[in-house]
């Protein structure tokens, strides 16, 4: 685990093995960075004179020696034009830092990021911005690479400098924040990476119930206890394995009592070969990804507790694998779950996330929270429309969808809304049965959330389709490559806005 620590100080005096400096655009250098120059030697100015960065947004450039200062290193590292700065940037600047440092060995660093100017953003957004990226720019999934594990992280400590000394207070409450949140982006890619054979509906159990908090109750459902309870759309799709499924409820009670909860509902499937229905070959190997929507309930429940934040959380996560078999469900078959009067004709297996989710809405809805929200690797039409860069939001809660679209934008785990038109319902109409699991070959992201509502009742709810933004095989600037725990900090950020808690600023 980093250390990371706020200190007020000179870039001068710092004696870590490097010093991160920011260069603006025209090689202009920040405070600090003037500070050290007129402190040092010729080397700094000797450098910046012979124009080899011009402060480019993320290029950096590591000079060793620097005369008169203590560092072993200075950083240098291009942020571009001050007036386009913004809390984002601030994440992917700490992140390439660290990143940078950590492979070259160095072991204590500090920072000076937060002199840098973001237009409407106060000291504690820059601090929880600069943690983040630290903390989820440096995330690794190597376990089972051999001799890679053994290689292991090198950088121990982070300063994050700051200017003034009164500060520290706000700055501190802002490292712990960003830290469990950052602990609970990556718990989420943690258990998203994990292969299909190691992370089963059974092992996805018992991480929830590892979640320890003294107002936190988790029940892990097993097969004769969904059979009891009536979840039988979860068993249709679990017929085709051999393994249990799992129905995981967690309750967080750090509000009110008399509150009733926001219930978030994660698609928690294990592996998606698409049954019957089967996938094609290429790529399939990422249906392993399927349970990402599971794993942001379960990221959020671990940073919510960490933070106590006094808020009422439900947690809903059916899980099982889609697989093929003889027992397995089958295109025409009509199953009827938890909802007895809704029966589902199923024309294709492979549309499961659906039939598991209606279960699992279904029975958060009998909960009665004040409002629901979803997760879902729910259709590749998503991947198509919205491609990696924004999940997809539907609904019906009017105020909970805009102020997911503005933490959306703060976090940068960003949303974007399509249209729920009652006209689109008609494409789920079956001839046979009430409704089907699929609506043709248009709009599919859309047919989706439109089953999904038949299950929501009039609770406020939001359907997030995150199949094109729960992982990433190139990785990016704050993720490597394979999940980045998308949902975890989106709704974090609304759940701490909800509280009325955010920073005063
Ligand atoms: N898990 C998939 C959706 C998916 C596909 C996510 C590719 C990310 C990448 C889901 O269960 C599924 O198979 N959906 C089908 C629905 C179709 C049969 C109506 C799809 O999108 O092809
Ligand atoms: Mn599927
Ligand atoms: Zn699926």
């Amino acid at each position: 685990m980093i250390d990371i620590n706020v200190k007020a100080g000179h870039a001068d005096k710092q004696r870590d093995d490097a010093v991160v400096l920011p260069l603006l655009h025209g090689r202009k250098l920040s405070e600090s960075g003037l500070a050290l120059q007129q402190a040092t030697g010729k080397t700094l100015s000797a450098f910046l004179r012979k124009q080899d960065i011009d402060g480019e947004f993320g290029c950096s450039r590591t000079l060793y020696g620097v005369e008169g200062a203590f560092t072993q290193r200075v950083m240098l590292i291009g942020a571009g034009e001050e007036k386009k700065l913004t809390l984002h940037k601030l994440r992917v600047l700490a992140a390439k830092a660290a990143r940078k440092l950590d492979k070259g060995g160095a072991q204590d660093i500090s920072l000076f990021l937060t002199e840098l100017t973001v237009r409407g953003a106060s000291l504690s957004d820059k601090v929880q911005a600069i943690t983040e990226g630290m903390l989820l720019g440096l995330y690794r999934f190597d376990k089972y690479q051999h001799g890679k594990a053994e290689n292991k992280r090198k950088l121990r400590s982070v300063t994050i400098m700051l200017a003034s000394r009164r500060d520290l207070d706000e700055a501190e409450a802002a490292v712990a924040r960003a830290r469990a949140i950052a602990n609970g982006v990556n718990f989420a890619r943690d258990l998203a990476n994990e292969p299909g054979n190691v992370c089963t509906p059974e092992f996805l159990g018992q991480q929830a119930a590892s979640l320890s908090h003294p107002k936190l109750h988790v029940t892990v459902m097993d097969k004769k206890a969904i059979e009891k309870t009536g979840l039988n759309a979860l068993l249709a799709v679990n017929q085709g394995s051999s393994k249990e499924p799992r129905f995981i409820v967690l309750e967080y009670n750090g509000g009110n009592a008399n509150e009733a909860p926001v219930a978030l509902v994660g698609k928690g499937l294990t592996f998606d070969a698409g049954g019957i229905s089967l996938k094609p070959g290429p790529l399939m190997e990422e249906m392993k990804f399927d349970m990402c929507g599971s794993a942001a309930v379960l990221g959020i429940f671990k940073a919510v507790t960490d933070m106590s934040l006094p808020v009422n959380v439900l947690g809903v996560i059916p899980s099982t694998e889609n697989l093929l078999g003889a027992s397995a469900y089958k295109p025409g078959d009509i199953i009827t779950g938890y909802k007895k009067d809704i029966s589902i004709e199923i024309q294709n297996t492979d549309a499961e996330g659906r039939i598991i989710l209606s279960d699992a809405l279904a029975y958060a809805a009998e909960q009665n929270p004040t409002e629901m929200i979803d997760f879902a690797t729910l259709t590749g039409a998503c991947v198509i429309a919205l491609g990696a860069h924004a999940s997809g939001l539907m609904g019906t809660g009017k105020n909970l969808k805009k102020a997911l679209k503005i933490s959306g934008d703060a976090t940068y785990d960003r949303v974007w809304e399509l249209p729920m038109h009652e006209e689109y319902q008609e494409q789920i109409k079956s001839d046979i049965a009430d409704i089907r699991n699929i609506g043709g070959r248009e709009a599919g992201t859309i047919t989706a959330a439109c089953f999904l509502s038949r299950f929501v009742g009039d609770i406020p709810w939001a359907h997030l389709d995150i199949a094109g933004t729960a992982w990433n095989m190139k990785g990016s600037d704050i993720s490597a490559k394979g999940a980045t725990g998308t949902g975890v900090r989106l709704v974090v950020d609304y759940l701490i806005n909800k509280t009325g808690e955010s920073n005063p600023a």
